[in-house]
C-alpha cells in the first residue's frame, strides 16, 4: 500500500500562491492611534515606559497629526493629562480641558479624522479611580453623572466617536441618555464593555499619571478569569445602546474576542493594550525579537481571532511597515 496524506505545503511554496491564500488581512483602515495630550507648550517628551510614545502639548499636535494622516491612518483616540486633578475629576468635562480643546483643534486642523474620546474619570480625579469616591468606595451611581457630562463636553468639543472606559454599571444607558439630550443622537459609543482588571495597563497609568492612590480596579473591572461574565457585558452594554462592543487587553484574552465576534453582530474592537506594546519593545531594543515580524504576526492574530479594529500604540509603526 502506497502512503497516502494530504500534502499542505503545496499552498506555501512561493510568496505569491501564499498571498492567494491568505485567509486574513490587517489594513491600515484597521488601526486606531491613542495620543497623550498634556498642558503647556513646546513638549514632545517619551514617555519612559513606552518608548516611541509621547507626552504632546497641542502646539506640537499639530505635526503629529500631520504624521499619522500622512500615514493613512484614519482614526485616533485621545487621552488628556491635566495639570489639575480633583475629587471630582472636574477637568474631564471642562468645556477648555484639555482633551477639549485637544479635539477641536483636530477637527480644525483635519475634519475628516475620525477623533474617538476615551471617557473616564481616572486622569482627572486626584484618587486616580474611575469613578466619584467615598469612604474609599467607588460609588457608581453618583460616577454616571458625571461621565454623561464628560461624554457630552467631548461630543461639543467636536468628538466623531464616544469610547467610555470606566465600567460602572449602566455607563452606557447614561452616556447614550446625555448624548441624546444634547441633541447629539447621531455619536455613537464604542463601548469597553470588556474590560478586564489587567496589569497590562502598567505603562498607561505612568503615561496617564492615572494610577489609583488606594485599593486597586477590581471592584468595577471584570477578574481575568471570567469569560461568561464577558457575555453578560457585552448583552447589557447592547441593551442600554452601544454600537461599538470592545475587549481589553487582547493578547491574553484572544478567546474572548473570538467568542464575542461568534455571538454579537457588533463591530468589535481589540485594545493592544501598554503592557502589550512595552514588552514587545523592550524585547527589540535588547534585539531579543523581530520587532516589525512579531507585531504583524500579533496584530493579524487578533484580527483572525475576531477583531474588526485595533486600538494599538504601533498604528504608525505598521502603517510604515504596510506601506513598505
Ligand atoms: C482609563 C483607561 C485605561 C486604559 C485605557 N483607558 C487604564 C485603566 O483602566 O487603568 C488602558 C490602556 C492601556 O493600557 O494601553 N480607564
Ligand atoms: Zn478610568
Amino acid at each position: 500500500m502506497p502512503l497516502s496524506f494530504d500534502r499542505h505545503r503545496r499552498l506555501r511554496q512561493t510568496a505569491a500562491i501564499r498571498a492567494m491564500v491568505r485567509e486574513t488581512h490587517l489594513r491600515v483602515d484597521d488601526l486606531i492611534y491613542p495620543l497623550f495630550v498634556v498642558e503647556g507648550s513646546g513638549i514632545r517628551r517619551e514617555v519612559p515606559s513606552m518608548p516611541g510614545v509621547y507626552h504632546l502639548s497641542l502646539d506640537r499636535l499639530t505635526e503629529e497629526i500631520d504624521e499619522i494622516a500622512g500615514l493613512g491612518i484614519r482614526a485616533v483616540m485621545v487621552f488628556g493629562v491635566p495639570d489639575e486633578k480633583d475629587e471630582v475629576g472636574s477637568q474631564a468635562y471642562c468645556e477648555t480641558g484639555i482633551v477639549q480643546r485637544a479635539i477641536r483643534q483636530i477637527k480644525a486642523q483635519r475634519p475628516e479624522m475620525v477623533v474617538i474620546a476615551d471617557t473616564c474619570l481616572c486622569e482627572y480625579t486626584s484618587h486616580g479611580h474611575c469613578g466619584v469616591v467615598e469612604n474609599e468606595q467607588v460609588l457608581n451611581d453618583p460616577s454616571l453623572e458625571l461621565l454623561a457630562k464628560t461624554a457630552v463636553s467631548q461630543a461639543q468639543a467636536g468628538a466623531d466617536i464616544i469610547a467610555p472606559s470606566n465600567m460602572m454599571d449602566g455607563f452606557v444607558a447614561a452616556i447614550r441618555h446625555g448624548l441624546d439630550e444634547a441633541g447629539f443622537e447621531n455619536v455613537p459609543i464604542m463601548s469597553y464593555a470588556i474590560k478586564y482588571a489587567s496589569a497590562f495597563y502598567g505603562p498607561f497609568r505612568d503615561a496617564a499619571d492615572s494610577a489609583p492612590q488606594f485599593g486597586d480596579r477590581k471592584t468595577y473591572q471584570m477578574d481575568p478569569a471570567n469569560r461568561l461574565e464577558a457575555f453578560r457585558e457585552a448583552e447589557s452594554d447592547i441593551k442600554e445602546g452601544a454600537d461599538f462592543l470592545m475587549v481589553k487587553p487582547a493578547l491574553a484574552y484572544m478567546d474572548i474576542i473570538r467568542d464575542i465576534k461568534n455571538r454579537f453582530p457588533l463591530p468589535l474592537v481589540a485594545y493592544n493594550v501598554s503592557g502589550e506594546y512595552s514588552m514587545v519593545k523592550a524585547a527589540a531594543q535588547n534585539g531579543w525579537i523581530d520587532e516589525k515580524t512579531v507585531v504583524m504576526e500579533m496584530l493579524t492574530g487578533m484580527k483572525r481571532a475576531g477583531a474588526d479594529l485595533i486600538i494599538t500604540y504601533f498604528a504608525k509603526d505598521a502603517a510604515h511597515w504596510m506601506a513598505d
